[in-house]
């Protein structure tokens, strides 16, 4: 049987093996991040981090990693964050964590954005996968409304709330055939503040699939 959390730490590893001295490193959010957040400690190296999510940052704190405000920061050096699915073109859905917020401005600040995964995140097709959605509470109903002429069926997170006190809708059942069209009309949507959809800001991916650990290049890989 394949052990994913062993294959997460590998990706998590081969991925830590790019920072250097006096990089400003962003922290995504979830358990495979939290492998390379473990991993970066072990290091040692001379770096400061910002982090996606409050769980990041503490964590990264409690290892003795220097988390700075992201508030104060124009860009990062590097990011590296998890996904929920991530296809050949380095097209992912995030955001099973709730952090996609977060993960999305720190991944555009970066001047590289780096994805680690295990293998069963990898996908032919994104439209399986469930798409969050992250929505002003005060919009819930209209949002609501809206999504279900986007998805054959969403369901709004029970009793959850993100580090931005927004609720979380995913949607179930989306047409992946122009997923840059549905990040466009997801956004022109008042009240949606984030989505996971992440279909530019991916620069690179390390993917362990049963021990063997490959790395994707945007723009030069087979599709
Ligand atoms: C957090 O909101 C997500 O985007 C995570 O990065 C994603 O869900 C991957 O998480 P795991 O590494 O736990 O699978």
């Amino acid at each position: 049987m394949i052990d994913r959390d062993a294959d997460k730490r590998l990706a998590a590893n081969a991925a830590v093996r790019e920072i250097r001295d006096d990089m400003l490193v962003g922290l995504g959010t979830g358990s495979t991040t939290a492998h390379a957040i473990a991993a970066l400690a072990e290091r040692r190296l001379r770096i400061e981090t910002v982090a996606t999510s409050e769980a990041s940052a503490r964590l990264a704190r409690s290892l003795g990693l220097t988390v700075r405000d992201f508030g104060g920061v124009e860009r990062v050096d590097i990011a590296i964050d998890g996904a929920d699915a991530i296809d050949a073109s380095l097209r992912a859905v995030k955001g099973a964590g709730g952090a996609m917020l977060r993960e999305k401005v720190v991944a555009a600040s970066a001047d590289r954005m780096i994805v680690i995964a295990d293998g069963s995140k990898r996908v032919d097709r994104l439209g399986p996968t469930k798409l969050p959605v992250e929505i002003l509470p005060f919009a819930r109903g209209f949002v609501a409304g809206r999504l279900s002429r986007l998805f054959t069926d969403w369901r709004e997170r029970a009793d959850y709330r993100t580090d931005n006190g927004n609720i979380v809708i995913d949607g179930h059942g989306w047409d992946d055939t122009a997923p840059d069209m549905l990040a466009a009309t997801l956004m022109a949507i008042p009240g949606v503040v984030a989505h996971g959809l992440f279909l530019t800001e991916i620069d690179a991916a390390y993917i362990a699939d049963d021990g063997i650990v490959t790395r994707l290049e945007r723009g030069r890989n087979p599709r």
